[in-house]
């Protein structure tokens, strides 16, 4: 304080000068007291509280959480050829010809036909953006295939570079004129990021061939036709409460055809019918045409996946509704049955006995034990009466057949205006189970609303933050980055999602993933490429706050008051009853240095160690890179706690987690 008054001389001195330069000072130096009541338990925080959200956006699916390599592996593109073309030695002569089935196999109703007149003849796949090969992995090639009438060669397998240096190779001989699957595997010699793929008749013959693929072995669980091991492993770090499938706008589809139908999804791979990704051509700052579903992950995969991370399925069900972004068509009410009766199905696929009619499909799959599923979603951002309308007829249904699932129901795009103020109202008249509210919006407004739910009705219907994100520029823009000021902007309202667990149950940040060649949205929570990944500044926020749950809020209070943004200073605390622990969060959104001395009451002991852990960076644009995938990533350290009594020196722009044993 000496040396911050002795800075204030001046012949002019003025009482009224040296007044305001010694407030100053005294803000600058005196810790702010905050008081935690740690014996005034305000809500139990729901195990559910932090968890993820899934949709196939940004090549999320296909070239990116599943594994399969080969892109259009089976022809059903709108082009058939698309990511395949012509490979051969000079003076060869060959043909690919593209053969449609039709209803004889609806899911699968193409094929190629290929032929060698001499030499070496065949197709090469570019893989999604290139295939990423790591040297000394094996990789599992699979095939359906049949000889032509009078040929019996082989076909030759190749993984080539980007020079065409081959890196791998193997080759399987079709043994008869009728479809077979056959199978070889091969270690690769070289790490390529964009390797591709042929498959070659090495001599003059012909041979159809349908489903070709590629995986690695090093998928997550070692699981055959499984997913990336990388990706699954940064959502299992997280311990997420719950996992939302499949989306997002990919549920309503741009047309009711294109909308997600989860029982196309399930059963063998081959027999799954592709479609259009609605992301496809949505953007045009990022068109994607080579962008489709080909379900390898399917329903039964998404329950499998929350199984392994322990998470909460939430599946998300088409209300009878395209999205109204696009089409807007909707299913006429007296024709919505066969949308219900995929609802009632699915919990009968997740949770009825391995005898019932699509338990019993789950069993075949695999897996005889039910997925355990406690809610249900139908529509996402769906909007209007045209919605509720369609909701009661669901509700009902579902309530009456299995009143122990919870349903989650759309408030629309937006978590104000009039479409919100419409669907919050008709919803908590109808008393629904839980309200998903989607907030994609700029870091002041994540700042300005982590007060949001401390008025909110506490008997009403429970909440579900079921899509955010800071946006740094604009919504979906392009040029939106995943930077320091949206992530620290996130947490601060999180200290009020949390402090407020009595109404909100659920929160996940969206969207999941990116791919760094294949994306139309952003900011995301995690960036791949063909080989590497990294959680963003919003994936350890994310991370922060899921493995520092807590199991009961606590308040943290400032001049008696929730701390919401006095200052700068955004906190709250839960207890851990399973630890003993306080979980204490506390965010300085300023760029000065501020302390706090958080006082504890209400606790007999507090233990005189506790560990610290901050997330920040003085630079708000500071962001996590494939380069520098921890630019921002948790530093922890011990700290003395005396008196019960935690003091904090908190970093400019910084987020902060103390847990102690009290
Ligand atoms: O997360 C991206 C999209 O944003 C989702 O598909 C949709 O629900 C929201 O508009």
């Amino acid at each position: 304080m000496i040396s911050k008054v002795s800075k204030c001389t001046g012949l002019l001195a003025m009482a009224a000068v040296l007044a305001t330069c010694a407030a100053n000072t005294v803000s600058a130096q005196t810790p702010k007291i905050f008081t935690i009541k740690a014996n005034e338990v305000k809500a139990e925080v729901a195990p559910t509280m932090w968890g993820l959200f899934f949709e196939d956006i940004n090549q999320g699916a296909d070239g990116g959480l599943y594994a399969e390599l080969v892109k259009n592996r089976s022809f059903e593109f709108d082009v058939p050829g698309m990511g395949w073309k012509e490979t051969k030695d000079k003076n060869a002569e060959g043909s690919a010809l593209y053969q449609n089935r039709g209803n004889a196999n609806p899911a699968n109703r193409r094929y190629v036909q290929l032929k060698s007149e001499s030499g070496r003849y065949g197709l090469a796949n570019e893989g999604f953006k290139g295939m990423g090969i790591k040297q000394g992995m094996q990789y599992d090639f699979s095939i359906l295939a049949r000889q032509h009438e009078g040929s019996s060669g082989s076909l030759l397998v190749e993984l080539v570079d980007e020079k065409n240096n081959v890196i791998g190779t193997a080759s399987v001989k079709p043994t008869s004129t009728d479809w077979a699957k056959y199978n070889a595997s091969f270690v690769a010699r070289a790490t390529v990021p964009k390797a591709s793929l042929n498959v070659v008749l090495t001599e003059k013959g012909g041979m159809d061939l349908d489903m070709i693929s590629l995986f690695p072995k090093d998928t997550w669980k070692g699981r055959k036709g499984g997913l990336r091991a990388d990706m699954v492993q940064l959502l299992a770090d997280m311990k997420p409460g719950f996992f939302r499938f499949p989306g997002g706008c990919i549920v309503e589809g741009r047309t009711l055809d294109e909308r997600f139908q989860w029982k196309k999804t399930i059963g063998n791979p081959e027999d799954r019918e592709l479609i259009i990704n609605r992301w496809n051509v949505e953007f045009k700052h990022r068109l994607a045409p080579d962008y489709f579903q080909s379900f390898g992950l399917g329903f039964f995969e998404y329950f499998q996946l929350c199984e392994d991370i322990g998470a909460s399925p939430l599946p998300i069900l088409n209300a009878g509704m395209a999205c109204q972004f696009n089409t807007a068509e909707v299913a006429p009410l007296d024709e919505l049955q066969p949308y219900i009766q995929d609802a009632l199905d699915l919990i009968e696929f997740a949770n009825g006995s391995a005898q019932s009619t699509w338990g019993k499909k789950r069993a075949e799959m695999g897996h005889p034990e039910p997925f355990k599923m406690t809610m249900i979603g139908v529509g996402n951002e769906n909007w209007g009466p045209q919605y509720i309308e369609r909701l009661k007829v669901f509700t009902k249904a579902i309530n009456d057949k299995y009143p122990d699932i919870k349903i989650v129901n759309s408030s629309g795009t937006d978590p104000s205006g009039d479409r919100f103020d419409y669907l919050n109202k008709e919803l908590r008249a109808m008393n629904v189970d839980i309200i998903d509210e989607h907030y994609y919006r700029a870091p002041q407004w994540f700042l300005d609303n982590a007060g949001r739910y401390d008025d909110y009705d506490r008997k009403g219907p429970k909440v579900f933050a079921g899509e955010y994100a800071a946006q740094s520029v604009r919504i979906a823009s392009p040029d939106n980055k995943n930077n320091w000021h949206c992530a620290m902007s996130e947490a601060a309202f999180m200290t009020g999602l949390e402090r407020n667990a009595d109404v909100v149950v659920m929160a996940s940040y969206a969207p999941l993933f990116a791919h760094a060649e294949g994306w139309q949205w952003t900011p995301d929570l995690i960036w791949v490429d063909n080989l590497r990944s990294y959680g963003t500044t919003n994936y350890q926020v994310q991370k922060l706050f899921s493995l520092n749950r807590g199991t009961h809020v606590v308040p943290v209070l400032l001049d008696n008051k929730a701390v919401s943004g006095q200052d700068g200073y955004y906190a709250s605390a839960t207890i851990d009853r399973k630890t003993n622990e306080l979980i204490l969060k506390v965010v300085n959104s300023t760029a000065k240095r501020q302390s706090g001395a958080f006082v504890i009451d209400g606790a007999a002991k507090v233990q005189g160690k506790g560990s610290l852990t901050v997330l920040s960076s003085a630079d708000l644009e500071t962001v996590n890179s494939f380069e520098q995938p921890n630019a921002i990533s948790p530093k922890v350290s011990q700290i003395s706690i005396k008196n019960k009594k935690i003091n904090l020196d908190l970093n400019p722009y910084s987020v902060n987690m103390v847990r102690v044993k009290i």
